[in-house]
């Protein structure tokens, strides 16, 4: 992609600390940047009237972001008709499970800022969807830009809003997100996105994801996994490149009337991927292993004598043939 006649944007500092950047490796490789944007420019884009959002309840906040330019956008784990997600969010600790992924506790609503406004704003929005921005982070991760589309926002996220841990689909190369809550507290609130590994019971679901790209990753259960770390600071960003490893997760747990959890998010998505099977959590379930626990306590001595007289016993009379089936009963993977 040739950028030679590009004329310089104000955000071009931001391609700089991408490219000089190293990687982390825990628990899987991706940039971390810490005090991404210029104190000024973070100092601006969260005063913003489109960031500092707030209102004395539910229905006045939907309404105040919609007035603001944001709409409901389709996103994974969440309701997008408004009076569902208002009842849901009064009762929410009481039983409301309709639409929710299996593997979560509650849902939530994402808006998505369509029309931005503020000068700042309207400045970045255009900088995330041109070419600079997209080459230097398909560089930094060696992608093709030009197999790839562009996707990416300003979101706020609603109390309530889980995805359970997963590594992302395989038509996804590229992932980022940058904090940019307004408010002095929001490292302290429960709104940050998880960065975690799966527990070694586990681990080989990762095995079977490395070993068979055409079957496409899915999200698990939270105790499948451990939270290695937590993205928390605000006006940093988190950029990587999914695979089988990149499990990452979010349970949303606040006041959202005050301040909302609030992102700059884009993925890059692959043209043309070739999947086979869409396999979920359950089918990953292998025969013995479904409530195993990491460690297995050594049986008493009476326990291993018992088990090696009816072993014995055992092999004196053999099973039935339809016994014996049921013994070969193979998990699907
Ligand atoms: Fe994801």
């Amino acid at each position: 992609m040739d950028m030679s006649n590009r004329i310089s944007h104000r955000f071009d500092y931001l391609l700089k600390k991408i490219r000089r950047s190293d990687f982390s490796l825990h628990p899987f490789r991706h940039v971390e940047i810490k005090n991404f944007f210029s104190e000024e420019d973070f100092q601006e884009i969260t005063t913003a009237n489109e960031i500092s959002t707030s209102a004395s309840n539910d229905p006045a906040l939907i309404e105040v972001l919609l007035e603001t330019g944001y709409r409901i956008i389709n996103f994974p784990g969440c309701v997008t008709e408004t009076d569902r997600y208002i009842q849901w969010h009064a009762s929410k600790h009481s039983d409301a499970t309709a639409n929710r992924h299996d593997t979560c506790e509650g849902f939530g609503m994402v808006l998505r800022l369509i029309e931005p406004k503020t000068n700042i704003l309207v400045s970045l929005n255009e900088f995330l969807k041109g070419d600079a921005w997209n080459a230097c982070l398909a560089e930094k991760f060696d992608l093709n830009l030009e197999s790839c589309t562009r996707d990416c926002g300003l979101q706020k996220y609603l109390d309530g809003y889980e995805i359970s841990p997963h590594p992302d689909v395989t038509r996804k190369a590229l992932t980022y997100m940058v904090n940019i809550n307004n408010g002095q507290h929001s490292e302290s609130r429960t709104i940050h996105t998880h960065f975690l590994k799966m527990k070694p019971e586990w681990a080989y679901i990762t095995e079977y994801w490395k070993g068979n790209p055409r079957s496409n990753r899915c999200w698990v259960p939270w105790d499948w996994c451990e939270t290695v770390k937590r993205q928390t600071a605000n006006n940093s960003i988190v950029v990587f490149a999914p695979g089988p490893s990149t499990m990452h997760a979010v349970h949303a747990d606040y006041d959202h009337l005050e301040i909302q959890r609030t992102q700059l998010y884009g993925n890059l998505w692959l043209n043309k991927v070739e999947v086979d099977i869409e396999p979920v959590w359950q089918d990953h379930l292998v025969r013995g292993r479904a409530g195993a626990r990491p460690r297995r306590e050594k049986p008493s001595l009476a326990k291993r004598i018992i088990n090696r007289v009816s072993k014995k016993l055992s092999r004196q009379s053999p099973k039935k043939e339809s016994e014996t089936h049921t013994k070969l009963n193979h998990p699907k993977y």
